[in-house]
């Protein structure tokens, strides 16, 4: 399988996990979904990003997005070491995590990259969105775990352009300032859109208070 691209559909799959056997699109519904792999079961880098995901259920369910995780290990494997998780990060998993021993979706992702490893699956992380269709690409080395915050503030982003029409600058945060996306330049239609309004900067640089905010 080739590499999965911005736009592309997720592909759908039926696997077991620790939670049950998951037919991939059904499980997700009309959600948005985050599906990530980590190298393997029973190491450390892993373990403080399961439990860093595990911490955040609450804002992940705010965004309305499903958590899912994937390594090649038996879901035997997976319960065992969620035992460790939860009492080493001082949590419970509350999201399943794939079995993929037989890889059928790592194949499906493209999550193992030979010349890093030839039998784990590279710190990949997909972000998806309710029509399916993959919307933030990310691989990550077995060496470094991610930056969770992160994947909050790109789902925040990827929301504000998907139900408000604008765009985020580079470091934006919370709170900060967007960007009136391009293609909208009906003023009328701006205007409605826009009622707080907007300072041009230039005629394509268009920065707004953002929308969602109070
Ligand atoms: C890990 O925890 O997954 C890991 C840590 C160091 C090197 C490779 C993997």
């Amino acid at each position: 399988m080739a590499s999965l691209r911005l736009g592309d559909t997720a592909p759908d799959f039926e696997q077991d996990s620790s939670e049950g056997p998951i037919r991939f699109h059904q499980w997700l519904g009309d959600s948005w979904g985050v599906l990530f792999s980590h190298p393997a079961d029973f190491t450390p880098v892993c373990t403080t990003e399961l439990g860093l995901t595990a911490k955040l259920k609450d804002e992940f369910a705010r965004r309305n997005v499903k958590v899912i995780a994937l390594s090649v290990d038996p879901v035997d494997s997976h319960r065992k070491w969620i035992g460790d998780i939860n009492t080493t990060q001082n949590t419970v998993v509350n999201f399943p995590i794939l079995a993929d021993a037989d890889r059928k979706v790592s194949e499906l992702y493209d999550l193992i990259h030979p010349n890093a490893s030839t039998t784990a699956t590279v710190r990949s992380l997909f972000v998806i969105d309710p029509q399916k269709k993959i919307r933030l690409t990310i691989t990550y080395p077995a060496s470094t775990g991610r930056n969770f915050d992160e994947i909050l503030r790109v789902i925040d982003s990827l929301q504000l352009t998907e139900y408000h029409s604008v765009a985020t600058p580079g470091n934006w945060k919370d709170g900060d300032d967007v960007v009136i996306v391009p293609s909208l330049q009906d003023p009328e239609v701006i205007r409605q859109k826009f009622p707080k309004g907007y300072r041009a900067v230039t005629s394509y640089l268009r920065l707004t208070p953002q929308p969602n905010k109070a």
